[in-house]
């Protein structure tokens, strides 16, 4: 519960093993600057590091997950700073996390903040959530994965429409496409999203963490090697503990205890 100026952290959950990011720059809609994203960066190697958190979720207020990055801030960088700073690239940290992230998204999800949404594992959204790429109205285009991770998530032709108009989709479309897993009321939302963190928390994570990887190497690799990559996880599986314990407690009729080793 450390104090942070952009951001709030907490242990929340059943047995306060789900780390609750809440982005919190209200005033200005929850933009991303440099500030804000190097809190999350910060914030998320605690959580990496501290064994007794499992999953992280991460949403912003009722009315904005996160409007972007901050467009005051970066309005007159020149292309020379960009390239040099490599502007943006410290922002994948979500994406590199073992641990799972849930985004819970009340609100606007547009630009960077649609693209930290994707970065994470699942996405629930609230009722009222829209989601855009907008860039394009501003003069720039996506740079945190939003025109690579909207066409593996909603297909090229709503992909394209998004990233070429900057139109924003509500949840209702966002989950029919398949960009969100659920649609829930947007004052249950982050409820939701921590009880779904308790479920996976109940699990081994050393399990979760590899099952995490092998779904996200889906998109990396072929088909084969995926599956060769898969069979190994499988494999390895059976040298831990967990895996005894879990397949016992079945056979045992009971329920297991799994120690994430
Ligand atoms: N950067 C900086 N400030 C922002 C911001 C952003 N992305 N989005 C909103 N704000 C600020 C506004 O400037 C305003 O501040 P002031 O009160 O000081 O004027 C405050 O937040 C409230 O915003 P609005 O008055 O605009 O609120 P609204 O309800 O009328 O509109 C909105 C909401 C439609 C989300 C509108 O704010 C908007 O269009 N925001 C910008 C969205 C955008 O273009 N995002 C993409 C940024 S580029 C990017 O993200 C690149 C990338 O790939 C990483």
């Amino acid at each position: 519960n450390k104090s942070y100026e952009f951001i709030k952290a907490e242990l929340t959950g059943a047995n306060k093993k789900v780390a609750l990011i809440t982005l919190n720059r209200p005033k200005a809609l929850n933009a991303l600057c440099n500030g804000l994203m190097s809190e999350l960066s910060n914030a998320l190697d605690e959580i990496e590091a501290n064994k007794n958190v499992a999953v992280v979720v991460i949403t912003g207020s009722e009315k904005a997950f996160a409007a972007g990055a901050d467009i005051k801030e970066m309005k007159d960088n020149t292309f020379a700073q960009c390239f040099a700073g490599n502007f943006l690239n410290n922002w994948n940290r979500v994406a590199r996390m073992q641990k799972p992230v849930i985004a819970a998204v009340n609100g606007y999800a547009l630009g960077g903040g649609c693209e930290l949404a994707m970065m994470c594992d699942i996405i629930y959204a609230g009722d009222k959530a829209k989601f855009g790429q907008p860039e394009v109205t501003i003069g720039t285009t996506p740079g945190a994965g939003g025109s690579q991770r909207t066409p593996r998530a909603l297909g090229k032709s709503k992909a394209m429409e998004m990233c070429l108009t900057g139109n924003m989709i509500d949840a209702q479309e966002a989950e029919k496409a398949g960009l969100v897993s659920k649609v829930i009321p947007a004052d249950k939302l982050v409820e939701e999203a921590v009880k779904l963190g308790d479920k996976i928390a109940s699990h081994s994570q050393l399990i979760v963490q590899m099952i995490k990887e092998q779904v996200n190497t889906a998109y990396e690799t072929p088909l084969n090697e995926g599956l060769k990559f898969e069979r190994r996880g499988f494999h390895a599986s059976f040298g831990t503990k967990d895996q005894k314990e879990g397949m016992n407690a079945f056979t045992e009729k009971r329920a297991p205890k799994f120690i994430d080793e």
